[in-house]
């Protein structure tokens, strides 16, 4: 079984809390949890599975830390690795821009020949657009802590146990 290594960027905590959250799901299958901040390129290409998280700023645009990260994207090759995405946004405040940066990190990852997994409807959200879309899904787990906090718990497990057989873990 293949074991993953989560990356986050959050600015308030939202996302680390999500990603720590994912992990102690995953319990076993997971290596490390690290922030963006805090990692090399080494440290994602040498993953078996990457489980990456980003929050959405300044309208549409990647969390700071990934922001400082993404030129260094185009050093990496993940040739065909598996990698789960979450975001984070908040639907009402940011509802035409709303986890953008979810969809900036799919189309880097997918540039960069990674296999993208995990993807996860969107009926049961309500926004007005998001860059997250790709084919009437999400390209990753949404989730919405400023809204929709209630609902966090109960969409991780779920999309846990969608991305383990996924990602191989
Ligand atoms: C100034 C500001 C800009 C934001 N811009 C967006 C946005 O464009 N789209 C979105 O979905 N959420 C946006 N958000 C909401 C954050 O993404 C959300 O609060 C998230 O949970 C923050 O996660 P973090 O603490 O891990 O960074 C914004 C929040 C603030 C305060």
């Amino acid at each position: 079984m293949a074991k993953a290594r989560i990356f986050y960027g959050s600015t308030t905590g939202n996302t680390e809390d999500a990603a720590v959250m994912i992990a102690r799901q995953l319990g076993d299958a997971v290596e490390y949890v690290r922030n963006i901040a805090d990692a090399s390129v080494e440290d994602l290409t040498g993953a078996e599975a990457v489980i990456l998280g980003v929050s959405t700023w300044d309208d549409g645009q990647l969390q700071q830390d990934w922001e400082s990260f993404f030129p260094q994207f185009d050093e990496i090759d993940f040739q065909g690795k598996p990698v789960a995405l979450f975001g984070l946004g908040n639907s009402d405040g940011f509802s035409g821009q709303f986890c953008d940066a979810l969809g900036i990190l799919y189309r880097k990852i997918v540039q960069r020949c990674g296999k993208v997994v995990g993807f996860w409807p969107s009926d049961e959200y309500s926004f007005e657009a998001s860059g997250a879309l790709v084919d009437g899904h999400f390209c990753g787990l949404v989730l919405d802590q400023d809204n929709e906090e209630a609902k966090t718990a109960d969409r991780v497990r779920r999309w846990v146990d969608q991305i383990r057989g996924e990602l191989g873990l």
